[in-house]
């Protein structure tokens, strides 16, 4: 198949550009880097990219977790997205989205999120929405993202992490249409966010005090940790984290 990879060179977006291939698909690789600006209004050099294409995965990010900005990167790929691939008949569509957004819509970057889920639906052919709990190496984020003066504070909620690979692994099945419909998608052990930022600074010897910090009443409450129907695959994070280097 002729898979479209839209973030190609993110996180995630690299380790689906790397299965697809392996796996004898061929990639169309969509970022800034490849010379694609989602944001861009003008989509006709998009639309030329995703001619023959048989699904395109999106897993773009936008590097802060204000609501306005957020939702407008979000919306605003979603849509120029969805209509280049309408455009040039594209049958199927994949986005990654986060488990837990309904119920916890209290949280500023999750309202921006569901935007994006919703955009997409609206424009992307075929959609479908894959929502996966937070990343292992979440908690090497938070570690940064949250470190002020030797302390960092993170939100004290109970999640269920997953593996980047699984993610990589389900977008494709699918892409594939090997897997239909939405899916939920998570790690196979629950934990605390604050006790994995705890365990991921003492893992690298960083010189720290990780503190709990007050969330989200919904997110506080569990809101973030998949349900009943949800695929639940990978190593735990635990064994994630012994597998990262040291410094
Ligand atoms: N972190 C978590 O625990 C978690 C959990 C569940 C879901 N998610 C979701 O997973 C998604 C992917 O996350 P990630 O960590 O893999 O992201 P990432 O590593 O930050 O990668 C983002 C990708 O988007 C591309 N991009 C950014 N702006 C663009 C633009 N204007 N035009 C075209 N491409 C653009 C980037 O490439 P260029 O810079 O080259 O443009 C890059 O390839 C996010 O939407 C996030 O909300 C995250």
């Amino acid at each position: 198949m002729r898979i479209a990879v839209a973030g190609a060179t993110g996180q995630v977006g690299s380790q689906v550009t790397a299965l697809a291939r392996k796996e004898g698909h061929e990639v169309v690789e969509i970022s800034r880097e490849t010379g694609f600006d989602l944001t861009d209004p003008d989509t006709t050099r998009l639309e030329a990219a995703l001619q023959g294409v048989d699904a395109v995965v999106e897993v773009t990010s936008f590097p802060a977790i204000d609501e306005a900005a957020s939702t407008e990167f979000f919306t605003t790929v979603a849509t120029n997205l969805g209509r280049a691939a309408t455009a040039a008949g594209v049958p199927r569509s994949v986005v990654l989205s986060i488990v837990g957004l309904d119920e916890s819509q209290d949280y500023p970057y999750y309202r921006a999120k569901l935007a994006h889920e919703r955009a997409t639906r609206a424009a992307a052919p075929g959609a479908l929405v894959l929502r996966a709990t937070q990343f292992h190496d979440f908690a090497r984020q938070m570690l940064e993202w949250n470190t002020d003066g030797g302390v960092a504070r993170i939100m004290d909620v109970p999640t269920q992490p997953v593996d980047t690979a699984e993610i990589a692994q389900v977008l494709l099945e699918l892409a594939t249409g090997e897997l239909d419909g939405d899916v939920d998608l998570a790690g196979p052990k629950p934990e605390r966010l604050v006790d994995l930022v705890r365990r991921y600074a003492e893992h690298v010897g960083a010189d720290v005090v990780v503190e709990p910090d007050a969330a989200v009443p919904s997110m506080a409450g569990g809101s973030i940790l998949p349900g009943d129907g949800a695929l639940i695959r990978g190593i735990d994070w635990q064994t994630w984290l012994a597998a990262q280097p040291r410094s």
